[in-house]
């Protein structure tokens, strides 16, 4: 009697623990991915390399946010790119208030709240979750060397340090490291506005269509007569948003490039003076074909898809600056 007692009461107080611990694991879980993971899909081919020396989720962190990092074995790695850091073009927090949707102006809003910049490239947050990467037209401008990155988040990572970024290849632990970094930027359950009870009873493919499986992109020319525009009647308050949320992020006091821009007039008559031309100062083209690489000056500007900026943010824009150059 006593001795089964205590073989049921050790063997209770293992299965109590063995549920406990299963639990705990579940309840503080809040990762989108790691819920798909128990649903049989397999994340482990994006999973950063960590056997490979000083790989960490801070060195890539240092990396995005500064250029460079702390090597392992002291000293810093040599400057990635002299001309932007990735942070130049894109957000590290969550900047769409429905991530199943690409909308900016809902982003542009809700990034403004959070006092965010608004940017041409998409936020890091969520990278990890998506399966494919520059998308849509973006086919155009990189051509072939879209093909390698499309599928594979570290040819993607190696692609924009090379050509979005303008500088080096990264080495393997560098990239891992970025990797890491982009892997405490995933989504969590609240992300998809559901909660935890409800999503674990939820299927695959009703979590997933809670999300954008990729940033969708799509060029837009500019209008076919910049003196008219895109016949949109602009709202100078929205303008003024995208003004100091987008333009100046780079441009005041020259941050990422020689183009001073700030709130003067002297800013605003420049821009309204080239609006309408064919030449690279005018807002039209700047904001739709992008600043190409001048030779011997590897700077330039990207461009803005439909989805970063929309036509009627752009004539936004532009009655922003008619309106503060006059
Ligand atoms: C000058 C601007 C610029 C800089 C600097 C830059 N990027 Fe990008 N990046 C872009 C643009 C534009 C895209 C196109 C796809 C998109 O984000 O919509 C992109 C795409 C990406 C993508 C694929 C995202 C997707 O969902 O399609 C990754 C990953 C990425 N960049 C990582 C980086 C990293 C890491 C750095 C720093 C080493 C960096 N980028 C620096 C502009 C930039
Ligand atoms: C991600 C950073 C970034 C953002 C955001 C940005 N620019 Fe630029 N812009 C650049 C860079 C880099 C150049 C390249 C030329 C240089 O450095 O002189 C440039 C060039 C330009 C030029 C041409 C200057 C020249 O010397 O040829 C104009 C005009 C301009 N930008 C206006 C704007 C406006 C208006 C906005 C907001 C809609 C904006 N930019 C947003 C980085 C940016």
């Amino acid at each position: 009697m006593i001795k089964l007692f205590s073989i049921s009461a050790i063997s209770l107080f293992f299965v109590i623990g063995v549920f406990w611990s299963d639990t705990s694991n579940s309840e503080d879980s809040n990762s989108v991915i790691e819920l798909l993971e128990s649903k049989g899909i397999d994340y482990s081919d994006k999973k950063p390399n960590f056997e490979i020396a000083g790989v960490s989720a801070e060195v890539g962190e240092q990396l995005f946010h500064n250029g460079f990092a702390q090597k392992p074995n002291g000293g810093k790695t040599k400057k990635q790119s002299k001309h932007f850091v990735c942070t130049s073009c894109h957000n590290v927090a969550k900047e769409d208030p429905d991530l199943s949707v690409s909308d900016p102006q809902a982003r542009l809003l809700y990034t403004n709240e959070r006092e965010l910049p608004f940017l041409q490239g998409t936020t890091m947050y969520g990278a990890v979750n998506r399966s494919t990467y520059y998308n849509g037209d973006y086919k155009k401008k990189y051509g072939d060397l879209v093909e390698p990155a499309r599928n594979d988040i570290r040819n993607a990572i190696q692609l924009c340090a090379i050509e979005c970024a303008q500088g080096r290849e990264l080495k393997e632990w560098e990239l891992e490291s970025i990797l890491a970094y982009l892997w405490t930027l995933e989504l969590n359950i609240e992300d998809l506005g559901l909660s935890k009870e409800v999503a674990s009873n939820m299927d695959v493919e009703s979590i997933k269509a809670k999300y954008l499986q990729s940033s969708p992109a799509t060029f837009l020319p500019p209008p076919s007569d910049r003196k008219e525009g895109s016949g949109l009647i602009g709202n100078s308050d929205n303008g003024k948003l995208i003004y100091e949320n987008s333009c100046l992020h780079c441009h005041y006091r020259g941050e990422y490039s020689f183009l001073h821009l700030d709130n003067s007039r002297l800013s605003f008559k420049h821009l309204k003076r080239n609006i309408s031309k064919y030449s690279r100062h005018s807002l039209y083209q700047v904001t739709r074909w992008g600043v190409p690489v001048k030779s011997g000056k590897r700077s330039y500007m990207p461009q803005y898809t439909e989805e970063r900026m929309s036509k009627q943010q752009l004539a936004d824009l532009r009655a922003y600056i008619e309106e503060q150059a006059s």
